[in-house]
């Protein structure tokens, strides 16, 4: 029989997207469940042509569930995941409460699908800068090691939740109106601004949690532990496609046609790279698309040695940032 699939905050940002995904993904499945917060209970949300009521999260809510996709936070995830494991569902969680757990698989199909053998129940899927970057960087790190890398990401408002997408939209009209708009999710002027990643910042080191979670997950998912990345992470006012600058240096030359190849032939990704026409990834292109956008490839002259590339990347924050990914370790749990 086809499984029963549960989504924990299926009215988030990530969570509406699950929905979508398993619909446009023909998803085999035999009932869905439709979990939130007790204020959204008795909502409903369209599935396949009917409208599926939203019952509120609780511990009984795993009963019978195979699959349970979480999206509610970290909160939620380290108080109910257990409760779902125990009820017999596999975890696939949208969350950081599990990722740097080593008996936790942390999981981009595209680059280690391998490492959901050993899953005991929990699977976490990553922040959505080390899965839309690790799909551009293992394709070339596979074929030449990577040994250092640079970042600079120009993030959505879709990261921090579907009200951070309400408030880009409303601050941004009330700009064009003319009006003062105070922010209330975000801790700074969005429209027409941007700013350093909003996640809480390390007074000591400087870097914020969003810099660091990318950080230590990229090198899980590459298998690079001793990886060396330099990251900066700024918010900037899209809704919902991440993109990045990524410099990446390796142990030997790396010709600008070799990458192009090898990531034209990757899964997962599709090159724009297009110098005359100046059209390379942008954010308005990669929302709503599956695949990973990759361009703007060419040798860094910022490293005298030639050993190193520049590459351009855009990808939907909400799809293989988040709900896609989550639904692509789904399916391989099925295949399994
Ligand atoms: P709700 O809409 O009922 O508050 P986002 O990431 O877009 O902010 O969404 C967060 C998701 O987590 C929403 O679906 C939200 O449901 C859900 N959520 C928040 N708090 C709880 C809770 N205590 N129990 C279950 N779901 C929750």
């Amino acid at each position: 029989a086809n499984p029963v699939v549960a989504i924990v905050g299926a009215t988030g940002a990530v969570g509406v997207e699950l929905l979508h995904c398993l619909e446009a993904r023909g998803f085999p499945l035999s009932r869905l469940k439709l979990l939130a917060s007790p204020r959204s209970a008795g909502k409903t949300l369209p599935f396949r042509g009917e409208e599926l009521v939203i019952e509120a999260l609780d511990e009984t809510s795993f009963e019978g569930v195979d699959i349970a996709l979480f999206s509610a936070g970290s909160g939620i995830s380290k108080r109910y995941a257990a409760a779902a494991v125990k009820a017999g569902a596999v975890v696939v969680d949208n969350s950081s409460a599990f990722r740097m757990d080593p008996d936790v698989p942390l999981v981009v199909p595209e680059v280690n699908a391998a490492d959901l053998a050993g899953h005991r129940g929990v699977i976490a899927n990553p922040n959505c800068v080390a899965a839309i970057a690790t799909v551009a960087l293992a394709p070339l790190h596979r074929a030449h090691p990577i040994r250092r890398l640079t970042a600079a990401t120009y993030q959505a408002a879709s990261g921090a939740g579907a009200a951070a997408m309400e408030e880009l939209r409303e601050s941004t009209a009330a700009y064009l109106r003319g009006e003062d708009f105070e922010p209330k999710v975000l801790p700074h002027p969005y429209a027409f601004n941007l700013f350093s990643h909003n996640a809480d910042m390390d007074v000591e080191t400087g870097y914020n949690g969003e810099e660091t979670k990318v950080v230590a997950e990229t090198r899980r998912i590459l298998d690079a532990q001793s990886l060396p990345i330099g990251i900066t992470c700024i918010r900037v006012p899209v809704l919902r496609a991440h993109a990045m600058a990524l410099t990446v240096e390796f142990d030997e030359v790396v010709s600008p046609e070799e990458a192009r190849a090898l990531l034209a032939k990757a899964p997962g990704l599709r090159l724009v790279d297009d110098r005359k026409k100046n059209h390379f990834p942008m954010p308005s292109e990669a929302s709503g698309a599956d695949d990973v956008l990759v361009g703007r490839i060419r040798t860094d002259i910022g490293d005298p040695s030639g050993r190193s590339l520049a590459l351009f990347v855009a990808g939907d924050q909400l799809l293989k940032g988040a709900a896609l990914n989550a639904v692509q370790i789904a399916e391989l749990l099925l295949k399994r």
